[in-house]
């Protein structure tokens, strides 16, 4: 791939003092999950309609019996094997789906955590039992099989079990976690968010890093960065300092990562700024997606196969695969064959490091480790500058994804653009307040389902109409930080338009969805495959939101369309009858 030249300041500054990483092997070598001809033959033969099944199913013998049975295969059809042919082989050397995983109910499961209590409406509460009940659907162990012979699985192994998304998703993922364990946290488990957050640990120290989930071929690239405030979450609960001592080394080992492999330096003003961005210096079609990426490159008037396809793991890596904010480049914008994510310097990545570096440094200080603190209160304070300076946009009161192309911002609307609200990464008291008017002079305020993930409806899954979990909660969180009553007022009508939303989904069809369409309060659709039930992260932002506001949400009548300017109380005095009938 070309270097730009923004990278080539960058080269030159990471060549210094980055020396004590050890060299790791190129992530994902199989020649069977991650690249070569079996995985191109029998993914673009279309044997199954998701490209993830195939790569999910296990080995029935050693690798190499696999590929030497394969060859000999080849070369009797002349690399164009019938289908028949094709289909008897993948019987005979492969197992179905699924069974290396067994279901696990937590052992630390109970029936009636404390937060229950603090729901006033009962059907509200009733729900939210079944929502705790939905764990031990979600969880899952690894047959031993896995450790004894991990060259016959695509799963990589981990010695805890875990709670998994749902649906299509068997194995866990990285960012998704995140809300799974606030909800986890809510019912009490906090054993088994030990053992998830041991088993990410434990990849950072075989990997260097975390995958974007639990599979060889997801090794190539990471997910949004939230082990730090994974821990914190676990240690607010628990206390459990001595499992903060244990780990720290490895937490800033994973903070590494992102400085070693992720970095990109910004030239603004005369002034030079490091940031973060998503980034896979990897091409080849995703593994899973195999056949899309494939006809995807096939289509392409213009341009490198490569490029596009590290293009599409960047986006995967950035947790929104895809959206119009990588469809910046030629053609047209919005198609998909148009990405560039790596040209973007993403608004929510960086605040999430900058939470992280805040939280590294208030670790090290309760572990007594003064010159470590000072180097993350350091990190930190170089950041925020940094995202002041390219990201903040004062007249808009919001940060904004940054071009390093065309040396612009970004200016569509998106949830991420708050999200330094949510991670408390900001110095001025008043963006709270400038964070509302944004919303309203973006008219977001007028959608009673949810908020959309943007403006654009593009046909990706992280576009209009849809709505995500993750990005009611980065919104609402941060708005609830203001201290103006009528902030907060809005932020608790994000969250009722929410929960009702899902609430009225899970009467009509009894499950949980990875997504939502915010213009019909509909499951969502759109992407790359079909809508998913489970679903973890929304089970655990749903939770969130019940214990948050437990007193105040309701089941019954949905609001109109939130009024503008008018003060909390009067809304609700002013909407009353409603409740009532
Ligand atoms: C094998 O296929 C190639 C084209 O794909 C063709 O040129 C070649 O003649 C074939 N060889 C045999 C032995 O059929
Ligand atoms: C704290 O973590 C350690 C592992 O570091 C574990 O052995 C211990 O049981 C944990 N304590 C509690 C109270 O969960
Ligand atoms: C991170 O960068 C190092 C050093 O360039 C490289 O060896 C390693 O493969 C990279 N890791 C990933 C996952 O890209």
């Amino acid at each position: 791939m070309p270097v730009r030249t923004w990278e080539l300041p960058l080269l030159l500054l990471l060549g210094l003092g980055l020396g004590s990483q050890e060299a790791l092997p190129p992530p994902c070598e199989s020649q069977i999950y991650c690249h070569g001809e079996l995985l191109h033959q029998v993914q673009m033969a279309k044997l199954y309609p998701d490209d993830k099944q195939f790569v999910d199913m296990s080995l029935s013998a050693a690798p190499d019996e696999v590929l030497q049975s394969f060859s000999a295969l080849t070369t009797a059809h002349n690399h164009s094997i019938p289908r028949q042919q094709l289909q008897e082989f993948i019987q005979r050397y492969f197992q179905p789906v699924g069974q290396e995983l067994l279901s696990w109910t937590p052992e630390d499961w109970k029936d009636r955590p404390q937060f229950l209590q603090k729901i006033s409406d009962a059907k509200l509460r009733a729900w939210a039992e079944q929502l705790h009940q939905i764990w031990k659907k979600l969880g899952r162990k690894m047959k031993p099989e896995v450790l004894s012979h991990p060259e016959r699985f695509s799963l990589i192994y981990s010695e805890h079990p875990f709670i998994v998304p749902g649906g299509r998703f068997v194995e866990f993922y990285y960012w998704d976690s995140y809300w799974v364990i606030e909800g986890l946290l809510l019912s009490e488990m906090t054993e088994t968010v030990r053992g998830m957050l041991q088993n990410f640990l434990d990849l950072v120290k075989t990997y260097g890093h975390i995958p974007n989930g639990g599979r060889v071929y997801y090794l190539q690239r990471s997910h949004p960065p939230l082990l730090t405030l994974m821990m914190d979450r676990y240690i607010t609960h628990t206390d459990n300092i001595s499992f903060l001592r244990e780990n720290i080394e490895t937490l800033a080992l994973e903070l590494d990562f992102w400085t070693v492999n992720r970095t990109v330096s910004v030239n603004l003003g005369g002034e030079s700024y490091i940031l973060n961005r998503y980034y896979v210096p990897f091409g080849g079609p995703r593994p899973e997606s195999y056949s899309k990426d494939e006809e995807l490159a096939n289509n392409l008037q213009e341009g490198d196969p490569e490029a596009l396809w590290a293009e599409l793991k960047a986006g995967a890596e950035s947790g929104w695969d895809f959206s119009s904010r990588w469809l910046v480049g030629s053609p047209h914008p919005d198609l998909l064959s148009s990405i560039q994510t790596s040209r973007q310097v993403p608004v929510d990545l960086n605040a999430f490091l900058c939470q992280a570096e805040e939280l590294m440094s208030s670790f090290y200080s309760r572990l007594g480790d003064d010159a470590q603190a000072a180097k993350y209160k350091g990190l930190r304070v170089q950041r925020m500058a940094a995202m002041q300076a390219v990201l903040w946009d004062e007249q808009k009161g919001a940060w904004f994804d940054y071009d390093l192309e065309n040396g612009k911002k970004n200016l569509e609307f998106y949830p991420s653009n708050l999200t330094p609200l949510w991670a408390g990464c900001f110095s001025d008291p008043a963006a709270v307040d400038k964070a509302l008017k944004y919303l309203e002079d973006s008219q977001i305020l007028t959608y009673q389902y949810g908020i959309p993930t943007s403006l654009r409806n593009t046909g990706q899954q992280w576009d209009f109409p849809n709505g995500w979990a993750p990005l009611q909660d980065l919104v609402i969180r941060g708005l609830a930080k203001s201290s103006s009553p009528r902030t907060q007022g809005v932020a608790f009508q994000l969250a009722q338009n929410w929960i009702r939303t899902n609430f009225d989904v899970y009467s009509q069809k009894s499950a949980m969805y990875e997504k939502y369409d915010i213009s019909n309060g509909q499951p969502g659709s759109g992407g790359e495959y079909e809508v998913q039930e489970g679903f973890g992260w929304t089970n655990g932002v749903a939770l969130m939101l019940l214990d948050h506001y437990g007193d105040q949400l309701t089941s019954g009548t949905r609001l109109a369309l939130l009024v503008p300017h008018c003060l909390v109380a009067a809304c609700l005095f002013h909407l009353l009858p409603s409740f009532l009938s």
